[in-house]
């Protein structure tokens, strides 16, 4: 039996990376004072159509759907945003004093996609959404914490993008001109864009088939359909970028995926060398109609996901090492019954006051004791035979220096914590 396709195994070795990456993105959510939201795996599928989009791919093609044993359409989570603002509406957060409400979350998220590299069915998400507030410095703020989190790993090579999908208005006008210049030329595009002519023309945009079109070069831009609200919190938010020293590039060609976007978008792109067809490694934008849409009241939202797959395809790619420490503490050799059950005593006791310490629990006879002790880079190791025991007492190698002392049971947790 094998794992479905598009699913991995994350085994020890492994998963030291993982914590160790999803520990430093909690403890910057930390310093920009966001709360951790945990929502279920499932929800009703409606919920993923009424927000990501009926037209989209996500929802037309990528959804793990199925009806449970009562009859409902039930839909595995493609991402976490459309959950988060179900979440705010059916626990009237927006009732708390202090807003805007700023959450974030980490977990699996499930897309059926064509798996490659740095694409899977099942993939870990983190993100962040900021409800109620529709100040452009709050854009600013998930767009450094989205460039920090890859900074603070490590990540040099990167790349902000950012656009603006402007208000209902700009984007009705925009749509219009987008049908006005693609429809005399259908024919020519491929069958997705043929529909979406009609369903969602500004997806023609990012289609990976029509890229080189001749039409493409001259299609209408957003940039020049915004209208004067749009065009001036679009200026803010660069202004904000700006005092904040965030490097960023507009490319007006940006146009995510997901339907609920309006005003503000992005994507951080990878520039390593050899990072492969997909460079975008997170994107985010603001939503400023959905929580109305899931029925709560009018609220401006914002927020961004990155996957940790591609995080780590982008620390591997540019050779950053994470500071992760395998070593062991201590390694307990010890040979004859009454010297196991000696070990165990201090084992117990050690790893009570917060010592990592291991033994071995396969018979093996002193030199593979202390090899294992070895390959577990143990820090130290505490050998008891025959004569420790007679003394009370138990040898203490230090492993860098080879430095050997015999310390009575009674102060070997004070001696060891000391050493550590
Ligand atoms: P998204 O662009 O669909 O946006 O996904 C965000 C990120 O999730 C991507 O940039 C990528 O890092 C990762 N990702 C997506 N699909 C896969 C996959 N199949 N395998 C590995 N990684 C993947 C959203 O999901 C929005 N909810 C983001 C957002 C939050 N917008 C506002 N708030």
């Amino acid at each position: 039996m094998k794992a479905p396709r598009g699913t991995q195994d994350l085994l020890p070795g492994v998963t030291e990376q993982w914590q160790y990456v999803e520990e430093k993105l909690k403890e910057l959510t930390k310093n920009y004072h966001y709360k951790e939201i945990r929502t279920p795996i499932f929800e009703h599928t409606e919920l993923f159509q009424r927000s990501v989009g009926d037209t989209t791919d996500i929802v037309q093609k990528e959804m793990y759907t199925f009806t449970d044993k009562g009859d409902r359409s039930i839909t595995l989570r493609p991402e976490g945003t459309a959950s988060v603002a179900r979440s705010y509406v059916e626990h009237k957060l927006f009732g708390l004093p202090n807003q805007p409400t700023k959450l974030f979350y980490v977990g699996p998220m499930f897309r059926y996609e064509r798996p490659q590299q740095g694409r899977m069915r099942q993939f870990v998400q983190f993100g962040v959404e900021v409800l109620g507030s529709a100040d452009p410095a709050i854009d600013a703020e998930v767009m450094s914490l989205a460039m920090n989190a890859y900074r603070s790993l490590g990540l040099k090579s990167l790349k902000l993008v950012i656009n603006s999908l402007g208000d209902k208005e700009s984007r009705e006008k925009h749509r219009q001109a987008l049908v006005d210049h693609f429809s005399p030329v259908v024919d020519e595009l491929c069958n997705d864009c043929q529909s979406r002519l009609h369903t969602n023309p500004l997806r023609i945009l990012d289609c990976k088939k029509d890229r080189d079109h001749p039409k493409m070069k001259d299609a209408p831009s957003i940039l020049d359909y915004l209208n004067d609200y749009s065009k001036e919190y679009f200026e803010k938010v660069k202004a904000y970028l700006d005092a904040m020293n965030i490097p960023y590039e507009v490319d007006p060609n940006l146009v995510r995926g997901l339907d609920y976007y309006n005003h503000t978008a992005f994507e951080i792109m990878s520039d390593a060398e050899g990072f492969g067809a997909i460079t975008t490694l997170s994107g985010g934008g603001r939503y400023n109609g959905l929580v109305q849409e899931l029925g709560g009241p009018e609220t401006p939202g914002i927020g961004f996901a990155l996957s940790i797959e591609r995080l780590l395809m982008a620390l591997e790619k540019e050779g950053v090492e994470l500071p992760i420490d395998d070593q062991l503490d201590c390694f307990v050799v010890s040979l004859g019954d009454e010297a196991n059950l000696k070990a165990a005593a201090v084992v117990n006791e050690l790893r009570q006051a917060g010592v990592q310490v291991d033994k071995d629990y396969q018979g093996k006879k002193f030199k593979g004791q202390f090899k294992s002790a070895d390959r577990l880079k143990a820090k130290y190791v505490l050998v008891l035979g025959d004569d420790e025991l007679a003394n009370n007492q138990i040898s203490v190698k230090n492993m860098e220096t080879g430095d050997q002392e015999a310390v009575s049971f009674d102060q070997l947790t004070t001696y060891i914590k000391g050493k550590l």
